[in-house]
C-alpha cells in the first residue's frame, strides 16, 4: 500500500528502472552519463563508476551514428530539446541490435534544461520482423514481376498465335473462294474442251468436202446446163446458187467461232492454273488477257451501265517467276474492284451517262469508263503492273485501311473486305513485291503492283 503522494511515482520509477528491456540514464545538458539503471549497465559491460562522466552514445559502444541522426542529436541538445530516433549498433558478441532511444529534457525552475533524462528500448525483435517482412516482399514482388513478364510473354505469344490463326482462316476463306471459281472455270474449260476440239478437229475435213461437193456440183451443171424439168424445178426450190454462195461463208465463220471458243476455252485454263502450285516462268500478260476474259461479261454494256473500256498499254516483258494462279487472283481482285468502283459512279447521280446512238455506246459526262492496264520493267528488274480506273477515286480515310482484313465500305453481301488484303499477301509476302495504290476523290484510282522477276532462295523455300 502506498502511504504519501510522492511515493507513486517512486515506484513507478523503481519499477521501470528494474526492467530488464529497458536503459535508463540520467546525463547531464550535454549527454555526459551522471546515473544508469542496472540494464544499462549490463548492457555495456561496465560499472556505474567507470560509466559516470562518459558521453551516453559512447558508453553504449555506438562506434559512429549516422551524419544525420549526429546533427539531429546535437541540435537539440544545444536546443535543450527533446530527442527521439532509432539506432542499431553491433553488440560486443557481435549482434546487431535496435534502440528506440527517447531523450527528455529536465528543466530547473527558469525552464532552462540542465539535464536529461534518456530512456531507450530495444525493439531488435520489431526491426528484424520488419526485415523479414522487407525482404519476404522483396521477394515477392521479384515473384510477382517475373510472374508478370511470363504473363505478358504468354499474352505475346497467344497474340501472336491469335494473329497467325486469323492470317490462316482469312488465307483458308479466300482461296477457298478462289479455288472454288478456279476449279469451277477449269471444270467447265475441262468439258468445253473435248467437244470443241471435236468440232474443230472436224471443221477443216468438213470445208474440204463441202469445198469437192460444190465443185462436183459445179461440173455437173457445166456438163449437164439442161436437167430434165423435175431437177430443174428442185434446183429452183432449193436455192442452189445461193447455197453454193453462202456455204463456204457459214464454214468459214463457224471457224472463227470454234476459234473464238478454243481460245475462251485456254484463257479459263490460264486463270485457273490449278495445275500450277509451284513457282513457274510465266508470262504476265497472259495472266491478265484472261482475267479479263473471265471478267468480260462484267465489262461489256449493261441496261444501266455502259461499256467499261480497257486500255492496255503492255511493255516489253520477261517471263516472270511467280506463283501464277496466285498472282492472277490479284489482277481478278484490283479489276473487279475498279469495275465496282465504275459502277457505283455510274449508278451514283454524280454523272450522267451520255449514249450516242449511232454506235449505241455511252459515256459518261467526265469521260468513258476506263480502266487502263500498263505494264514495264524497271531496271532493277522488277516488273510493275499499274492498274487504273477513271472511278470516283478514294479518301484518304479510306486509302488508310485499304489493305486492313474485312474492310470493305460495300454492301453487306457484296463485298467481303478481304480482296486487297489477301492481294497484298500475295504480293508483298508470297512474291517479296510490292503494292502501292494513288487515288484522288473525284478523278479515279491506281494500283501499282510490282513483282521480282526472279524470286530469291529463302521465297522458293
Ligand atoms: N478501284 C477502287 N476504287 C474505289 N474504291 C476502291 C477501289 N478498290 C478498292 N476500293 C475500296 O477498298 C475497299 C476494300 O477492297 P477489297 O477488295 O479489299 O474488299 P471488297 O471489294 O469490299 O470486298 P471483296 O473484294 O472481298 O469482295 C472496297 O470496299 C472499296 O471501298
Ligand atoms: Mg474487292
Amino acid at each position: 500500500m502506498l502511504s504519501d503522494s510522492m511515493s507513486l511515482p517512486l515506484t513507478i520509477f523503481t519499477a521501470l528502472a528494474e526492467r530488464k528491456d529497458l536503459l535508463m540514464a540520467l546525463t547531464d545538458r550535454l549527454g555526459r552519463i551522471e546515473w544508469v539503471n542496472q540494464a544499462f549497465a549490463e548492457r555495456t559491460g561496465l560499472s556505474d563508476d567507470s560509466l559516470t562522466g562518459q558521453k551516453f552514445f559512447t558508453a553504449l559502444g555506438f562506434k559512429s551514428q549516422l551524419n544525420v541522426q549526429q546533427t539531429y542529436i546535437r541540435e537539440q541538445l544545444l536546443k535543450g530539446e527533446s530527442f527521439k530516433f532509432e539506432l542499431s549498433y553491433q553488440t560486443h558478441d557481435d549482434r546487431e541490435c535496435w534502440l528506440l532511444i527517447d531523450g527528455q529534457p529536465i528543466r530547473d525552475a527558469e525552464g532552462i534544461t540542465n539535464k536529461y533524462a534518456v530512456m531507450s528500448t530495444d525493439i531488435t525483435l520489431r526491426k528484424l520482423t520488419e526485415k523479414d517482412l522487407e525482404k519476404t516482399n522483396q521477394e515477392l514482388e521479384i515473384r510477382v514481376q517475373q510472374r508478370t513478364v511470363a504473363l505478358t510473354q504468354e499474352k505475346e505469344k497467344l497474340e501472336q498465335t491469335l494473329q497467325q490463326l486469323q492470317k490462316a482462316q482469312l488465307q483458308l476463306i479466300q482461296s477457298e473462294k478462289m479455288s472454288s471459281l478456279g476449279q469451277l472455270v477449269a471444270g467447265v474449260a475441262h468439258e468445253i474442251n473435248n467437244p470443241v476440239n471435236f468440232i474443230y478437229g472436224n471443221l477443216t475435213p468438213a470445208t474440204e468436202y463441202t469445198e469437192n461437193l460444190l465443185h462436183l456440183l459445179q461440173c455437173y451443171q457445166h456438163h449437164y446446163p439442161n436437167p430434165i424439168p423435175q431437177l430443174k424445178a428442185e434446183i429452183e426450190a432449193t436455192e442452189i446458187d445461193f447455197i453454193i454462195e453462202d456455204l463456204p461463208k457459214i464454214l468459214s465463220s463457224l471457224k472463227v467461232g470454234a476459234d473464238r471458243i478454243r481460245e475462251i476455252v485456254l484463257s479459263l485454263r490460264n486463270f485457273s492454273r490449278l495445275d500450277e502450285a509451284e513457282l513457274k516462268k510465266v508470262d504476265i500478260h497472259t495472266g491478265i488477257d484472261s482475267t479479263l476474259m473471265i471478267l468480260h461479261s462484267r465489262l461489256k454494256v449493261k441496261s444501266n451501265c455502259p461499256e467499261i473500256r480497257v486500255i492496255k498499254e503492255y511493255g516489253q516483258l520477261p517471263l516472270v517467276e511467280c506463283y501464277a494462279g496466285q498472282v492472277n487472283q490479284v489482277f481478278m481482285n484490283i479489276i473487279a474492284n475498279a469495275i465496282d468502283a465504275l459502277e457505283d459512279l455510274v449508278m451514283s447521280e454524280q454523272c450522267f451517262i451520255i449514249y450516242n446512238k449511232a454506235t449505241d455506246k455511252g459515256h459518261l459526262t467526265n469521260g468513258y469508263p476506263t480502266i487502263r492496264i500498263r505494264t514495264k520493267l524497271t531496271e532493277d528488274e522488277q516488273v510493275l503492273i499499274c492498274i487504273a480506273d477513271n472511278g470516283s477515286g478514294i479518301s484518304e480515310e479510306i486509302r488508310k485501311r485499304l489493305f486492313d482484313p474485312f474492310f470493305t465500305t460495300k454492301a453487306i453481301g457484296k463485298g467481303t473486305g478481304l480482296g486487297l488484303s489477301i492481294s497484298y499477301q500475295i504480293v508483298v509476302e508470297k512474291h517479296q513485291g510490292q503494292i502501292e495504290c494513288y487515288s484522288e476523290l473525284g478523278k479515279g484510282t491506281e494500283f501499282i503492283i510490282s513483282i521480282p522477276v526472279k524470286q530469291t532462295k529463302n521465297n522458293k523455300e
